[in-house]
């Protein structure tokens, strides 16, 4: 028996063909574009990431036996609005997670509701990469769009809705939406009113591990795969990589290098989260989860390398990065190349180096950016810790924690341990297993987790590099509040 995993990613879409012992059989990679259409803006076409999807399946399913195959379950990217109108067409280009243009809406909606009362309605406060505030932007600034919404979609669904002809979101993703009534599983009638939008408009919620449908008869044709072929609710790209690296239960944390960074913390409660600096949202394994989100983790190395460097070699970029130079380095780098959401909630925030001097040298610079990745997760962390949840072991997974040296900084700043899964490839392995539970393979996300997971590597701070890095994260962690009130003035 075979199942399929999408990670319906920001730079690409990977697809895994995995068996039901969670032996990956073939993995496929397509990207497509991401546009940035004025400075912190950020935009995708909902048909690309489908054309995307749709191709690397054909290719995915290439010399294997398609009959073999009984679900298909998703983790995508978080948060993005795609509005569709009575004809199911989209609107408008998908408002990415990574967005910042809602800086208004979320003012609205944080200083004139009220923290207390979105709060109290959600579990959550206003972020700028929230869906909510955009579709209070589309409102608006496009009141012609806002007026043809049919329907308000996350990224994955509307690929789950292509495949299956079901509108559905699942209650991970549908947390970040700032829609839902988190604690209850049940959208907020109050944060409907405030967005003027009607339950109609909306998905219908199913938990991560629920089957929405079956593949479209022309769907299951133009793929080779049987119309029986079940497709899950799946989950938001984080709560499924947290499945993907055996992330549930109370107290366990995973951390994603992804594009985006993030901590997520699983929990077999709903807890309530006073501060609100991080994320209260639903699990994908019909539990709760804390999440705080950066906004540039991975992407600031891809950014120095691609664009400022001019290189794709990233592996030699860091080969001079001794241990000897971990936690001595005098370069900082704040990394808000998009703003930042977790913890700071501030979209003028913007990137800096400081600390530069004329023995300064490229390694530097690029082991600045390493560094300062690992110090704003480690922001989020100190949140976490306030609330009094004790981490001492994450697992890790994303294209950054490829790295070794980044991985090895990651374990030190944070001085914990640090568990390298068998599986790199967290949401889409997530999905997959998502999809086994729902066809019964496994009894539950937590036995599918039990069975299939195992951790291949686990990497352990030293006690120097550890202590220089506390020193050197204490001095990091004044340098955003002195900066603060400029960017508002840097902004154009
Ligand atoms: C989480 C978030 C990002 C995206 C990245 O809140 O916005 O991690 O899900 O795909």
């Amino acid at each position: 028996m075979y199942y399929i995993g999408i990670d319906l990613g920001t730079s690409a879409v990977k697809l895994l063909l995995v068996d039901v012992n969670g032996t990956i059989l073939n993995t496929v990679t397509k990207e497509y574009p991401l546009s940035f259409p004025h400075p912190g803006w950020s935009e995708q076409a909902p048909e690309d990431w489908y054309t995307q999807t749709v191709s690397g399946l054909k290719e995915l399913l290439k010399g294997f036996d398609a009959s073999k195959v009984r679900g298909i379950g998703c983790g995508g990217q978080m948060h993005g609005l795609v509005i569709l109108d009575e004809n199911d067409n989209v609107i408008r280009e998908a408002i990415l997670w990574n967005d910042g243009r809602t800086d208004k809406e979320v003012e609205y909606l944080n200083n004139e509701i009220g923290e207390d009362k979105i709060s109290e309605y959600t579990a959550n406060i206003a972020f700028a990469g929230f869906t909510a505030p955009k579709l209070l932007w589309v409102r608006n600034n496009e009141p012609e769009n806002f007026a043809r919404i049919s329907k308000i979609m996350l990224p994955k669904d509307y690929i789950n809705y292509r495949l299956t002809g079901v509108h559905s979101c699942d209650y991970s993703d549908a947390s970040g939406m700032l829609l839902l009534d988190v604690k209850n599983r049940k959208w907020s009638e109050e944060m409907l009113e405030i967005c003027n939008v009607s339950e109609e408009q909306l998905p219908r919620l199913f938990e991560s591990y629920e089957v929405i449908g079956t593949l479209k008869k022309e769907m299951a044709e133009e793929l080779g795969l049987s119309e029986n072929v079940i497709v899950v609710a799946g989950a938001g790209d984080n709560a499924a990589a947290a499945i993907g690296t055996g992330t549930v239960g109370d107290g366990n944390c995973n951390i994603s290098l992804g594009t985006s960074g993030t901590i997520f913390i699983s929990s077999d409660e709903f807890k309530d989260n006073k501060n609100n600096a991080i994320h209260n949202f639903a699990h994908a394994d019909g539990q709760y989860h804390l999440m705080g989100c950066m906004l540039s983790a991975a992407s600031c190395n891809k950014w120095l390398c691609d664009e400022i460097l001019q290189t794709k070699d990233y592996n030699a970029e860091q080969k001079d990065i001794t241990d000897d130079k971990l936690g001595n380095n005098n370069v900082y780098f704040l990394p808000y190349l998009m703003g930042e959401r977790s913890p700071i909630n501030d979209t003028d925030a913007r990137g800096m180096f400081i600390g530069l001097s004329m023995d300064t040298s490229r390694s530097d610079i690029v082991q600045s950016v390493l560094e300062g990745v690992g110090f704003a997760i480690r922001d989020s962390f100190e949140v976490a810790r306030s609330l009094g949840i004790k981490i001492t072991t994450s697992k890790i997974c994303g294209g950054g924690a490829r790295s070794k040296l980044w991985r090895k900084m990651i374990a030190n700043i944070l001085n914990i341990d640090l568990e390298i899964p068998q599986s790199e490839e967290g949401p889409g392995y997530g999905g997959a297993m998502l999809a086994m539970v729902a066809d019964k393979a496994y009894e539950s996300v937590e036995d599918c987790c039990g069975k299939l997971i195992q951790t291949r590597e686990v990497v352990r701070p030293d006690k120097d590099i550890a202590e220089r890095y506390e020193k050197q994260y204490q001095k990091y962690r004044e340098i955003y509040p002195t900066v603060k009130q400029l960017y508002k003035t840097l902004r154009k």
